[in-house]
């Protein structure tokens, strides 16, 4: 596990574990979020991201382990921390007889300056938001809009958000994209738990990944990359025996002249003369998306979830 030091975390998790009755949630479940940096948070339906989050903030106590959020304990010094953190949840409920612009200043009631305003202001614009309308006549985005606003709105050093996106439609995703791109610019941390392996690609300097309570990778996506394997494809003629012959070479297919087949990152080195060697035209190497990293730590799991709801 990484052991970034304290001082450059603003959230540090160690050894936590959390039990719901005879229920395992979190599994000695460890997490570090460095300063001034987006970090993802990744895992399947049920993992513990919430249950993480919901500690984080000071809702849950931990079974046994321990959470630092800013260098405080979240379950006994909640109000601290909750001045210098924004939160967004995932399923925003929002009062519904006040409107989308009230239910935005008593979600940011401590944020009275002018500069607030002015970024409450910049951040309707941004999203499309009627901040006039009540929030009983809200879609599931608008009510997900409201969230994003007040919690960006915020002047904070500490950004949670529990899958912030869900519910926005594509054109908004990427406003959010480009808000936590600024952010990040501006040297604020942000936790991101998402489901959408596009977006975390995108913003997140680091990941971790979680299944069953328990933290199965961390790192940044380099890092993360390096643990699977490049896709290659290129055009031949030649025979491509010399090729299957090498160690760390996996699933060559051969059709019509084109070759196909996927190396681990420290073979690439030795690929790359033979195919030379072999006269091979077009070629391109794809390192793995983080879709290929998930699918090949849950792909078992999500199979058998799928059947288990059929
Ligand atoms: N209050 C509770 N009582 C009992 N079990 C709970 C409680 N809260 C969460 N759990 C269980 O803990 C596990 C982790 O749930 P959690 O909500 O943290 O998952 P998640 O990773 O956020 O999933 P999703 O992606 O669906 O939001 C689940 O199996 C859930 O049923
Ligand atoms: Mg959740």
């Amino acid at each position: 596990m990484t052991s970034t030091p304290t001082a450059d975390a603003a959230i540090e998790v160690r050894d936590l574990t959390k039990t719901f009755g005879s229920f395992t949630a979190l599994d000695s479940f460890e997490l570090v979020v460095p300063r001034g940096q987006v970090t993802g948070f990744l895992g399947p339906n049920g993992a513990g991201k919430s249950t993480t989050i919901r500690i984080l903030l000071g809702l849950l106590r931990a079974s046994s382990g321990r959470a630092t959020v800013l260098g405080q304990d979240p379950w006994t010094r909640a109000v601290r921390i909750h001045h210098d953190l924004a939160y967004v949840p995932g399923d925003t409920n929002l009062w519904p007889g006040l409107t989308g612009g009230e239910a935005i200043d008593v979600l940011t009631r401590r944020d009275r300056s002018a500069a607030h305003r002015r970024r409450r202001e910049e951040l309707i614009e941004r999203f499309e938001l009627d901040p006039t309308k009540r929030c009983r006549t809200y879609s599931k985005g608008n009510r997900q809009k409201v969230s994003l606003i007040a919690a960006l709105s915020r002047d904070v050093e500490l950004y949670i958000m529990d899958e912030p996106t869900s519910g926005l439609d594509p054109l908004m995703e990427a406003i959010f994209t480009d808000e936590v791109s600024r952010l990040r610019e501006d040297g604020r941390t942000v936790l991101l738990s998402s489901h959408i392996l596009a977006e975390v690609e995108k913003l997140c300097d680091t990941v971790t990944i979680i299944r069953a309570g328990q933290a199965v990778e961390s790192g940044t996506l380099p890092e993360l990359r390096h643990l699977t394997r490049s896709t290659v494809v290129a055009t031949t003629s030649a025979d491509p025996a010399p090729l299957r012959a090498l160690d760390g070479v996996h699933d060559l297919v051969e059709d019509r002249g084109t070759l196909r087949f996927d190396v681990d990152d420290a073979a690439v080195h030795d690929v790359l003369p033979v195919l030379t060697a072999l006269d091979a035209t077009a070629l391109t190497i794809t390192p793995p998306s983080l879709e290929d990293l998930f699918l090949r730590h849950y792909g078992d799991d999500l199979t058998q979830d799928a059947e288990g709801e059929r």
